[in-house]
């Protein structure tokens, strides 16, 4: 994808300064920050913090700081790869990768080429994620809400929810995007504007408390999000608000799709109980940040609640999704669903 006429990936490896390059999210959407590092700890502090997040780009950071572990402390690999497999419990993508890494190291393979393998074929799945999407968002109309940022930022490139829109948008479509906030971090607000704007794509920021009363007037033709893991069964888990979504979404007879690579699917979780959900600090909730008015990022306290409750993300049973959308092409676990 393109930022100031620049292609970019939301991570990278800088071949020039053989380092792992990624665009800090934390910085967006008031600073446009390009990070590169050569530490693996750095790489791996990156995902906690969440300067790379979604599911896809979570997996390829991971990949890529395991090559410089590989590269520069080959002796330490177990203790590193259990560094970065605690990084994020939720995101499956992350511990495919990271099997995907030990097995070319096992194999000792090129490290680089072995992390960048793995990349391609997450940005090819993708790509075609983006032309099946297209086909059904074509036929539910253009009008279309979206929720957190499941787009290039947290998928490498392309995106994944975001792809078929920008596919519609590349065939010349007209095509408008309801954006939800997406508290408490504000992916929506903060990336999903930010990206939706980079594409010249028209798109509109709402509460997401505003989705239901929407949908009700009959303003949005299809919901489509991504997810963080997907299990056998066909629940999805994806960012806090998904679910809520998805009830809606059904009471209103309006589709609800997933769209996400074969690298979130978990064979070994039989139903969405078994998916872990990480909990995050009360800070998020009680502080927000932002600019001022002479653009300095300030963070001001807006709750002093002593007890929080942060789940990153939710569980939407599959019986409420009417596709899952992979690069394989489309699945309708609601036809087949189990419990
Ligand atoms: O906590 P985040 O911002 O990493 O959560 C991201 C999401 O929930 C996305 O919807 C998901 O990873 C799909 S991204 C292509």
């Amino acid at each position: 994808m393109r930022v100031q006429g620049r292609h970019l990936r939301a991570v990278d490896w800088d071949a020039r300064k053989q380092a792992v390059v990624w665009i800090d999210q934390n910085a967006l959407p008031f600073r446009f920050v390009l990070r590169h590092t050569r530490d693996p700890e750095e790489v791996a502090r990156a995902i906690e913090t969440m300067s790379v997040r979604g599911a896809p780009t979570i997996g390829a950071a991971a990949a890529l700081g395991l090559a410089l572990v590989w590269q520069h402390m080959p002796a330490q690999w177990e203790k590193w790869k259990q560094r970065f497999l605690r990084t994020r419990p939720t995101a499956v993508n992350l511990f495919h990768a990271v099997a995907w890494m030990d097995a070319g190291f096992q194999a000792r393979e090129d490290p680089v080429a072995r992390a960048m393998a793995w990349l391609e074929r997450e940005v090819a799945a993708h790509k075609a994620i983006g032309e099946h999407a297209a086909a059904l968002l074509a036929r539910a109309g253009n009008r279309i809400l979206t929720h957190c940022n499941a787009g290039w930022l947290a998928a490498v490139d392309w995106g994944t929810a975001l792809a078929g829109i920008y596919r519609l948008h590349a065939e010349g479509e007209q095509v408008h995007v309801w954006v939800n906030e997406t508290r408490p971090r504000g992916q929506g607000a903060r990336l999903t504007v930010w990206e939706l704007a980079q594409e010249g794509i028209a798109h509109t920021l709402q509460v997401d408390a505003a989705a239901a009363a929407l949908m009700r007037a009959g303003e949005v033709d299809a919901v489509i999000v991504g997810a963080d893991r997907i299990a056998r069964n066909g629940d999805v888990a994806n960012k806090i608000g998904t679910y809520m979504l998805a009830v809606l979404a059904q009471a209103h007879g309006i589709p609800f799709y997933v769209a996400a690579p074969t690298s979130t699917m978990d064979d070994n979780c039989p139903h969405g109980e078994a998916i872990p959900i990480e909990m995050r600090a009360k800070e998020e909730l009680c502080m927000v940040e932002g600019v001022d008015e002479e653009g300095i990022v300030q963070r001001v306290r807006i709750s002093q609640a002593e007890h929080v409750r942060n789940p990153a993300f939710d569980v939407t049973p599959c019986a409420l999704i009417d596709a899952i959308i992979t690069e394989q092409g489309i699945w309708r676990p609601s036809s087949s669903c189990s419990r």
